[in-house]
């Protein structure tokens, strides 16, 4: 990244202030999918430790992760969702947002992360393959749009590809998961 780059961001936890800015770009970051009513102001009240704003220079949001550790399962942590600027896109934000909540939730325990996709989104399956998330391929998943994904996951007719990251034994934060192959499917994010 250059001097002056809008795009050179630097990471830091999210406030309840962040809410209405990021409601009010994120469904134009999704392509248009509507997406606004997942990012509720209780995500930044009560989730802020385990997620990430990436502020430009400017001080504008170029990025965000929100993401959780299961109160249920404390070996497992969830991204509910990443998204980055068209504008800054394929500069490494995404991977270092997850980084920084690999980070967090590996220094907590976690050993399997999970993320949702959209069957049919070549951009989040290609880009959470590149993180080292491998799609659940076991019982119930069906191959939709090339991707094994779980009909009617999230209700009638809301199919996800279910991502998972599985820390191994030795792996540094980020580290390379499983590789390809989930043993076991982790409890719904
Ligand atoms: C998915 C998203 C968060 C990626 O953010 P990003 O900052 O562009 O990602 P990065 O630059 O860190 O990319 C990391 C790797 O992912 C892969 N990747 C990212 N975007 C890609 C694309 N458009 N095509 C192919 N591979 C891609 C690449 O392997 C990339 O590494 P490389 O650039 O060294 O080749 C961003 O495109 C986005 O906000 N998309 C819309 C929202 C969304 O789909 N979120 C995911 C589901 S919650």
């Amino acid at each position: 990244m250059t001097a002056g780059d809008n795009c050179a961001v630097s990471l830091r936890r999210p406030i309840e202030d962040d809410q209405p800015p990021i409601a009010g770009m994120v469904d134009e970051w999704f392509s248009g999918r509507r997406v606004r009513h997942l990012v509720a102001r209780a995500w930044f009240r009560h989730f802020a430790s385990t997620s990430w704003i990436a502020d430009d220079p400017r001080g504008k949001p170029a990025g965000f992760l929100i993401g959780y550790r299961s109160p249920d399962h404390p070996g497992e942590a969830v991204i509910v969702l990443v998204g980055v600027h068209p504008n800054c896109r394929r500069r490494g934000i995404g991977r270092a947002l997850v980084e920084a909540f690999l980070t967090d939730v590996h220094k907590a325990g976690v050993a399997t992360v999970t993320a949702l996709a959209w069957p049919g989104e070549p951009l989040a399956v290609a880009f959470f393959r590149a993180v080292a998330f491998r799609p659940d391929d076991g019982p119930g998943t069906q191959n939709l749009y090339g991707t094994p994904g779980i009909p009617d996951y999230d209700g009638i007719g809301e199919d996800r590809i279910v991502f998972v990251h599985r820390r191994r034994t030795g792996d540094g934060p980020g580290g390379p998961g499983d590789g390809p192959g989930v043993p076991e499917r982790p409890s719904v994010p």
